[in-house]
């Protein structure tokens, strides 16, 4: 394939990834607030897999639904793809945030980034010790080990600002009891959220936003698909596997993980100047607006990134479900 028409193809592409979220957060608003979280990523991972199926590419999904005796659809290792095209490696959740669906709240996104072969961390599903900042602040200060009062005075430093007017961002769950409270005792404000961690480290590359600071553990697959994204849009991550047993360090070992104690930076979560990642909304939330329905149609919100032009679309869509497309079964 010549330069032109590898070029091409990742433009090309760019577009073609906006249509996989979009109908993958189309198929998930039917459940927003349906209290039924397993059906809602039903319908999203069904959407998204064919959508999937309908790109001129070779896929493999790296980060997915689980390993295959897990997942029946979407699962890691599945080809994806019309199998032509580019060889591509594919880390996606087709609803990130089931719960959110579930019972209608924020931030719920249908998410996928894709690279060349090799360029994610085969990452299990397990959780990952994540701490992430903007553009704005050098990657040196993060520090998986350090107090966190001690990363905070330095992020400060670095925004010419006090402590007390960072806002760090930490999902509710009281594995991080300890953390919210040296967070607290630091002087800065906390930003808890349910769930929903990849929109979460992304805020921080928004000042709008007021995130300074991600910190906590949530899932490992969430990690990738987050330093995918900061890898188009700027922005600094580290990441660390954590295990609750000798499956889970079975499960890494499995994967090629041999140093199960590793410290990954955003380049090794998702390497490389080859990345695209969209999201699309499927609630309202920080980053996006969620699917709104009106008679015969609904509208999406998608952001769309590259790694290598670090170009960040956003595409407003409008679906009309009474004509013949490929989403009208939806
Ligand atoms: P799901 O969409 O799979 O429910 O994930 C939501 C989420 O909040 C992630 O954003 C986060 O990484 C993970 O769950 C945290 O895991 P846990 O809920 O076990 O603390």
């Amino acid at each position: 394939m010549t330069k032109e028409t590898q070029q091409m193809m990742d433009r090309n592409l760019v577009i073609e990834i906006a249509r996989v979220t979009e109908a993958a957060a189309l198929a998930a608003s039917r459940q927003v607030g349906r209290g039924d979280k397993v059906a809602a990523d039903q319908v999203a991972v069904d959407a998204m897999r064919d959508a999937l199926n309908s790109l001129n590419i070779q896929g493999r999904v790296v980060i997915g639904e689980g390993e295959r005796d897990e997942a029946p659809m979407l699962y890691i290792g599945e080809k994806v793809g019309l199998g032509d095209g580019p060889k591509i490696d594919i880390a996606l959740d087709p609803l990130e945030g089931t719960d959110i669906t579930a019972d209608g709240g924020a931030n719920a996104l249908a998410v996928i980034a894709m690279t060349d072969e090799g360029g994610f961390l085969n990452a299990p599903d397990v959780y990952m010790q994540k701490m992430a900042v903007g553009p704005d602040i050098s990657p040196d200060i993060l520090d998986l080990d350090a107090p966190v009062g001690d990363v905070l005075k330095k992020i400060a430093r670095g925004k010419g600002e006090k402590v007390e007017n960072l806002t760090v961002c930490i999902l509710k769950r009281s594995r991080h009891e300890d953390l919210i409270s040296d967070v607290r005792k630091a002087g800065a404000r906390i930003n808890l959220i349910g769930d929903g961690d990849v929109s979460a480290i992304i805020a921080t590359t928004d000042p709008d936003t007021g995130i300074d600071l991600y910190v906590g553990s949530g899932g490992a697959p969430e990690g990738v698909l987050a330093a995918a994204a900061l890898q188009c849009i700027g922005g600094s991550m580290l990441g660390r596997l954590t295990f609750r047993n000798d499956d889970e360090r079975a499960r890494a070992e499995k994967w090629g993980i041999t140093d199960l104690n590793a410290i990954y930076t955003k380049d090794q979560l998702a390497k490389g100047d080859n990345v695209i990642f969209a999201a699309t909304g499927v609630t309202d939330g920080t980053m996006l607006r969620g699917v709104r329905h009106f008679p015969g149609g609904a509208k999406t919100s998608t952001i769309v990134m590259r790694s290598k032009s670090g170009t960040v679309r956003r595409i407003e869509a409008t679906h009309d479900f009474t004509r013949k497309t490929w989403w009208k079964d939806l």
